[in-house]
């Protein structure tokens, strides 16, 4: 395939995706990879269309890059880990091409500043979250032997007007940013540093972005921002004390948003990540159950099922508040597919507290779940406030029993789907075979059925009589 005119992104999973180019060339080839978070792989897409239009053309072997872009995460240390241990392979390609320009972006650039430039000379350009329109600029002073850093945070970027290029997309599932930052100062976690203060951005561009999404094929948006509950418009940024009556009442938080996002088409799907469970109110739930092209899927961490460690994250709930949101859920929307996060071997998190994770995750019976050992960041609350005192190997062994509850889980989950009919979004073929094909149902979770004269984008009916633990498996009806 001729890589000339295009742009080719890796993705996390190591697939080389390749967009063609309209805007045509400047005769740069740019390589772009992502790691971390679905917010990240949304950011790569506003990184691709502002160097697209800027004429940049691109290859799938880094080798050949005059620019190596690598989209980067810092939420934990291992995460970090592995962008080092990738930055230290490109380092190698510029021993053999000197001309080569290396850039960090994202939360790590954020995190570290000049560190990777300066000290550890791993790269040429260090561009933060909320610097991407500087970025041709940037290439411009590496390319004349310039230090090439912006890492200043905004209170206003959402790059609202800018069209994401789609990358790595099965041409049906597709994000959209609604918020960038975050306020909630979680004492674990680093996001707060990274991507600066919390701002919402205008649902009209937000519409926008849906419509034109639909129009090009796609049948599905998921909403994205560190705690989408949060978000609210309230007439383009002014303030609240000199909005007129008329603009207070067009005011805009999550439940709206969802509303006007779902009356795109019907046929368009809504999903949303991530709810924050003291900011989830009923208004969202009613209107998850309100339309049926918003997904019965709720991602909604708890981190911890002990109130005291809840309290030390700064989470802003209790467990008792926690399961009375998810009593709400289940009450609202019958059928419903919940996620979780959870961190464990927290500062001082004793056995006891641990076992309240535990008993809290019997409680939920999540679908599926991230789940995490605590891992330490410069900088945050907890970093500056509490010992990071659980031993290694009492993390390893919490760890190992929430991962096998939730193996349980997600088997006791998986089995009430069968003898069901599901309404499956196709999202392409079965990784296992290219008679099958796989979407999912709106709690979520994988189908997997014939193909017959099916394919991606469409919407079937599958009636389900097999299951994996976490696969169901059927017949279109
Ligand atoms: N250590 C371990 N896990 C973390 N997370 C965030 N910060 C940390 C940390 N310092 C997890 C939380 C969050 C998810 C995105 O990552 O569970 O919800
Ligand atoms: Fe981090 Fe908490 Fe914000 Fe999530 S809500 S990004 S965990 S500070």
């Amino acid at each position: 395939m001729d890589s000339e005119n295009k742009i080719i992104i890796e993705s996390k999973q190591g697939e080389a995706l390749i967009i063609e180019n309209p805007k045509g060339k400047n005769g740069k080839k740019l390589f772009l990879e992502s790691y971390g978070c679905q917010m990240n792989f949304s950011d790569s897409e506003i990184v691709a269309s502002i160097l697209m239009n800027k004429g940049y053309t691109t290859t799938d072997n880094f080798k050949e890059a005059d620019i190596i872009l690598l989209n980067t995460c810092a939420i934990r240390e291992n995460a970090e880990q592995r962008v080092r241990n990738r930055l230290n392979d490109f380092k190698r390609v510029k021993q053999a091409n000197p001309k080569a320009l290396v850039g960090v972006l994202g939360c790590m650039a954020e995190r570290l500043k000049s560190q990777l430039l300066d000290q550890e000379k791993l790269v040429d350009i260090v561009v933060g979250p909320d610097s991407y329109r500087d970025l041709p600029n940037l290439i411009e002073e590496a390319e004349d032997g310039r230090k090439a850093i912006n890492v200043i945070l905004s209170k206003e970027e959402t790059y609202a007007d800018l069209t994401p290029v789609r990358l790595g997309s099965n041409g049906v599932t597709a994000f959209i940013s609604i918020t960038r930052g975050c306020d909630n100062m979680c004492s674990f976690c680093v996001v707060p540093f990274t991507r600066g203060r919390e701002r919402s951005r205008d649902p009209e561009s937000i519409v926008k972005e849906a419509k034109e999404a639909f129009e090009a094929g796609y049948r599905e948006v998921t909403l994205l921002g560190q705690n989408v509950d949060s978000y609210k418009w309230s007439g383009g940024g002014l303030k609240k004390e000199i909005l007129t009556e008329e603009q207070k009442n067009s005011a805009v938080n999550f439940a709206k948003l969802l509303e006007m996002v779902a009356s795109v088409n019907p046929d368009l799907r809504v999903r949303f990540s991530t709810s924050h469970p003291k900011d989830l109110t009923d208004e969202v739930i009613h209107m998850i159950a309100k339309y049926e092209n918003i997904c019965n899927h709720i991602h909604l961490p708890v981190q911890s099922g002990n109130s005291r460690i809840l309290e030390m994250m700064n989470r802003g709930y209790t467990r008792e508040w926690y399961l009375e949101r998810i009593a709400a859920i289940k009450r609202i929307i019958p059928y419903v597919g919940i996620s979780m996060d959870i961190i464990t071997g927290f500062c001082s998190e004793t056995d006891e507290e641990h076992k309240d994770t535990l008993s809290l995750m019997e409680q939920v019976k999540y679908d599926f779940g991230y789940m995490f050992m605590y891992s330490e960041r410069p900088k945050t609350l907890a970093e500056r406030k509490f010992k990071d005192d659980v031993p290694e190997e009492i993390k390893r062994k919490r760890i190992a029993e929430i991962v096998d509850l939730q193996r349980q889980h997600s088997e006791i989950r998986t089995l009430e789907g069968l003898g069901k009919v599901h309404r499956v979004l196709i999202e392409g073929f079965s990784k296992k075979s290219d008679e099958k094909l796989m979407g999912r149902n709106s709690q979520n979770s994988v189908v997997v059925f014939p193909k017959g004269n099916h394919k991606k984008g469409e919407y079937v009916n599958v009636l389900v009589d097999e299951c994996t633990s976490s696969t169901l498996i059927g017949k279109v009806i």
